[in-house]
């Protein structure tokens, strides 16, 4: 793994170098984060002048699931750092690299694990004995109908890989068995796999646990930090608002906590990983687990002294972290609410004149009804008040589109 002794300059042959496998408005945000350490900083998407690479050193554009692709492109830069920020890339790659000697963030098995639900499910339940919803997988209908027999109703049917709720349904009856099935098979990364089926969890609230695995500088060892727990809703499988910190009773915390560690050590390395559990009184539900930062911790760019990027950034080195909290905040996604290639956005002096209220427009260059284009962060003396400020502001801006 890759130690710090240390910082090169960005263009030079000394350049500490990072590359970003995705760049979107997360890969952004880590980009920023590393440019203001000195950090060279390399950005891979599958199209052109995706978010991160406009603020990159060097932007690449290329098919990330293609193995071969993605070898020759991490050959050729040599970074010190390959840090994903999506799943859906060649994972089989990555553990390639990672044997020839490159650090890959956290580690390529963990990018192997999360990038498929019944890697990530089976270890948790499984393997590490972790509380999670009951579920079952199946690759044909036939089995699927026993899947969803033995779940009962309501339950989620979700394709193995996929993410953002695609292909995503809840089933109340034997009516939607066949509907779900046919949309799961449409809205998975690849053609013809498999599915989960999980018993719909009746939860109280769900969060996002921040939680960071870096070098303390106090024992020079590994050690994990837990940022202030983050609430948040989503629309069908969509973030729509995030805020922090959601209050807890102390016991659903320490649970929480503890179940955030065991997971996110098993899959080791460095960096920030993204823990979601369903809460239900005083008891957790493991979900899923992004090795990278989190959507919903957006709203750490307002709450928190070093926000879920510049944590990311810190860990991946080896850095000392700091997860207080400065103040309540809430996110708000901004929707494109059209499809064009190229937007303009109106309303943004209108969103900034509420108290406490930042903008981020993540410049994608192409807008869709629901794709995010951006996102208002605010901060507030409570939570409600925050969550408030967040979604008039976002509500405020608006994509037009230009022709
Ligand atoms: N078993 C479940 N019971 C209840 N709600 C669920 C369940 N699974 C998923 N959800 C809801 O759907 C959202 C998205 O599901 P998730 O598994 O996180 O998919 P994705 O990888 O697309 O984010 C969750 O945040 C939660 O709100
Ligand atoms: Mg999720």
């Amino acid at each position: 793994m890759f130690t710090l002794d240390a910082l090169g300059t960005p263009l030079n042959p000394s350049a500490t170098k990072v590359l970003l496998l995705g760049s979107g408005e997360l890969g952004k945000e880590v980009a920023i984060a590393c440019q203001r350490l000195g950090v060279e900083v390399h950005a891979a998407d599958r199209y052109d002048n995706a978010p991160a690479q406009q603020v990159a050193h060097y932007a690449y554009t290329l098919d990330m699931s293609d193995a071969k692709a993605l070898k020759a492109l991490a050959e050729k830069i040599r970074p010190d750092l390959i840090v994903p920020e999506i799943e859906a890339l060649a994972t089989d790659a990555l553990a390639e690299l990672e044997k020839e000697g490159f650090t890959v963030i956290p580690t390529a098995n963990a990018t192997q694990l999360t990038m498929n639900r019944e890697g990530i499910r089976r270890l948790a339940a499984e393997e590490l004995g972790l509380p999670t919803s009951a579920y079952a997988f199946a690759e044909t209908f036939a089995e699927f109908e026993i899947a969803v027999g033995q779940m009962g109703y309501p339950c989620v049917v979700k394709p193995v890989m996929s993410s953002s709720g695609k292909g995503q349904s809840v089933i109340r009856s034997e009516e939607d068995i066949v509907a779900a099935w046919e949309y799961a098979m449409s809205g998975g990364r690849v053609h013809a796999e498999k599915v989960i089926v999980e018993r719909f969890v009746d939860f109280d609230y769900e969060i996002t646990l921040l939680t960071v695995r870096s070098i303390d500088p106090a024992t020079g060892k590994p050690a994990t930090w837990f940022c202030e727990p983050i609430g948040h809703r989503q629309e069908s499988g969509d973030y729509v608002e995030s805020w922090q910190p959601m209050p807890m009773t102390e016991a659903a915390l320490d649970t929480a906590r503890s179940v955030a560690a065991r997971i996110t050590n098993a899959l080791g390395g460095r960096g920030v990983f993204g823990v979601e559990l369903f809460i239900s009184g005083d008891d957790v539900y493991f979900s899923e687990v992004s090795p990278r930062p989190h959507d919903t911790g957006m709203v750490t760019m307002a709450s928190q002294r070093f926000s879920e990027f510049e944590l990311h950034a810190r860990a991946i080195l080896g850095l000392p972290i700091d997860v207080t909290l400065t103040s309540p905040g809430a996110s708000a996604v901004i929707y494109g609410g059209c499809e064009a290639e190229d937007v303009s956005f109106t309303g943004l002096a209108e969103a900034l004149a509420l108290p406490e209220v930042e903008v981020r427009l993540f410049g994608k260059p192409e807008c869709h009804e629901r794709r995010r284009m951006g996102v208002a962060i605010a901060t507030a003396e409570d939570v409600d008040t925050a969550r408030q400020r967040a979604s008039e502001a976002a509500q405020r801006i608006h994509a037009h589109p230009v022709n």
